[in-house]
């Protein structure tokens, strides 16, 4: 199989020409050529409203980018992922995450078997696990109900979770405590259960493949931390239960599976927040609002699929993501959420964006000889602002941003919500108009002082405005990032659903750990470098 490297195409070429063309344009020449460009450059769809006016765009930019998107092949991929065609080709697997938001009675078959059957099942036994949790009905081993859930997990198995526990938070059934465990540094599950009374905690060991060495150390630490307070072996049966794909892993380990919520391993890890890894959101929000997020997901999934291109809202980000990438050399997005609640977002999309699309061979394995993913990163705003925006206004980078935001805060007080939106249309309005020298000499602005005062401009940022950040939204927003970077794997010609980057780590990791632990001096044979920190570590450890 050979995969046409993109920049042999003459859309490719076209683009090239037209960010040539369009290199001495400023945004303020872009709006005052066009009143209507606010209008004009936004689209809308499943309750969100993608403002793109501010792109260094013009008419002629978006038709080839879409011409671009569209000799990629991404029609056809798109209907090949909702076909379930096996898209993850280095893993052999199917890439169908929609199927786990698809309505109650779709048909969408892999294999011979209807999928969405089987996801009804699980959804169903998360549903009654969680209404029995909720209500106070399922009983620890010594007789007392949940009030603190723990998750365990790691990369996909906890930046969703994790993500949107903090996002959906005002909807959250504040007598349950929630707490996620990540690190495999001890201090991560000593401080997040330091507090917690055991005969009340709930552990949800979450872990697709059921092996990740960061989880199951914290599975077992937290067994035995269960164990050693509640002084019964037997207590496991009714303080832990698993989300994986691997039953045999979890049995292994000493949980029943009839306390396992399966998933399928045509879900990738940081595409499973829907799956069974949603057990702890469920947990947190009750079975409506976790079913209302799950049609958020499936309204823009829909959208994905069916709208045209040009107003098509992942594929208009996706689009412009490549164009910033390729044509005009930006080599990150800033991820600005103007709510608190989505402090957890930008981390979120990290894993997705650069997990998926931190590629430098095709799919057929040649090498690109062009730049891929970009690097995902950001902070909610205001805070941002007195932070790193210095640098987003007047240093050297292009630094595309997003702006989110909503129109009604879930916690309304006074003036709050009007200042922290004042802020996000300000600041996506001085990154893209700044003020000219010509405007800081007019107020009085020692000649001196001028350059230091002066904003370019002609910063470009996306604004993303919904109603209220509601589970059926958040939805929407994740599914949004989610088709927005295969859009922009397509093009690319890469595979955004595996992961082979992280094996490298995670196998020298295991051959130096016994070297650590070794009690008398091991034979090393690393690099210099390596050698010398080990022992440096080792000699710390022993007192010596
Ligand atoms: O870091 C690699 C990775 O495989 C991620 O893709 C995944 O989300 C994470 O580890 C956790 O994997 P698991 O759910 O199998 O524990």
């Amino acid at each position: 199989m050979s995969i046409l490297n993109p920049t042999t195409r003459s859309e490719w070429r076209a683009l090239q020409e037209d960010a040539v063309a369009m290199s001495g344009t400023h945004l303020r020449d872009l709006f005052a050529a066009d009143p209507e460009r606010g209008q004009r450059l936004s689209a809308e769809a499943a309750g969100l409203y993608l403002d793109y006016s501010k792109h260094r765009i013009t008419a002629t930019t978006l038709a080839l980018l879409m011409d671009l998107a569209r000799a990629s092949g991404l029609t056809e991929q798109i209907e090949a992922m909702f076909s379930g065609a096996k898209i993850n080709q280095t893993e052999g697997r199917a890439v169908l995450h929609v199927a786990l938001r698809a309505p109650r009675g779709t048909l969408i078959e892999l294999d011979g078997r209807n999928l969405v059957a089987d996801v009804y099942a699980v959804l169903d036994r998360m549903a009654a696990f969680s209404e029995r949790v909720r209500s106070g009905s399922w009983h620890g081993h010594t007789g007392r109900p949940m009030r603190n859930i723990v998750n365990i997990g790691i990369g996909g198995s906890d930046l969703g979770p994790a993500m949107a526990y903090e996002a959906l938070r005002h909807y959250s059934d504040r007598a349950l405590q929630l707490r996620f465990v990540s690190n495999v540094d001890a201090t991560d599950f000593a401080e997040a259960v330091r507090d917690l009374d055991a005969a009340e905690t709930l552990f949800i060991v979450a872990s697709k493949t059921f092996t990740t060495q960061e989880t199951m150390t914290n599975a077992r630490s937290a067994r035995q931390w269960l164990i050693e307070r509640l002084g019964d072996e037997a207590a496991v049966a009714r303080h832990f239960v698993a989300v994986s794909t691997n039953a045999t892993e979890v049995a292994a380990f000493g949980i029943h599976t009839d306390n396992m919520f399966g998933f399928w391993d045509w879900v990738g890890g940081r595409y499973s927040m829907t799956s069974a890894i949603g057990l702890s959101t469920m947990l947190a929000l009750g079975v409506e609002a976790y079913h209302s997020m799950l049609s958020g997901f499936q309204a823009m999934d829909a959208h994905f699929r069916s709208a045209p291109f040009a107003v098509n809202l992942p594929v208009i980000m996706g689009m412009l993501n490549v164009w910033y990438t390729n044509f005009l050399g930006a080599e990150t997005v800033a991820v600005l959420p103007y709510d608190h609640y989505l402090r957890r977002f930008p981390a979120y999309l990290q894993q997705l964006t650069m997990e998926s699309n931190g590629k430098g061979v095709r799919l057929d394995g040649a090498t690109v000889d062009y730049q891929t993913g970009a690097i995902y990163w950001g902070e909610p705003g205001t805070n941002g602002q007195h932070s790193f925006y210095q640098l987003i206004h007047q240093g050297t980078r292009l630094i595309p941003c997003d702006f989110i935001g909503f129109c009604h805060s879930l916690n309304p007080l006074g003036s709050h919500h009007d200042m922290l939106m004042a802020n996000m249309f300000a600041q996506a309005e001085a990154l893209a108009f700044g003020k000219s020298a010509t405007q800081v000499a007019a107020e009085g602005t020692p000649e001196w002082l001028v350059s230091h005062r002066t904003f370019p401009g002609n910063r470009p940022s996306s604004s993303i405005l919904a109603d209220r950040l509601t589970p059926a939204t958040l939805g929407a927003l994740v599914a949004l990032y989610e088709h927005s970077v295969f859009t922009q794997s397509v093009v690319w010609g890469i595979n955004a659903f595996d992961q082979w980057g992280v094996e490298l780590g995670k196998v020298l990791a295991g051959r130096i750990l016994p070297e650590l632990a070794a009690s008398t001096e091991p034979e090393l044979s690393h690099d210099s470098s390596t050698n010398r920190l080990i022992r440096r570590y080792r000699t710390a450890r022993s007192g010596a």
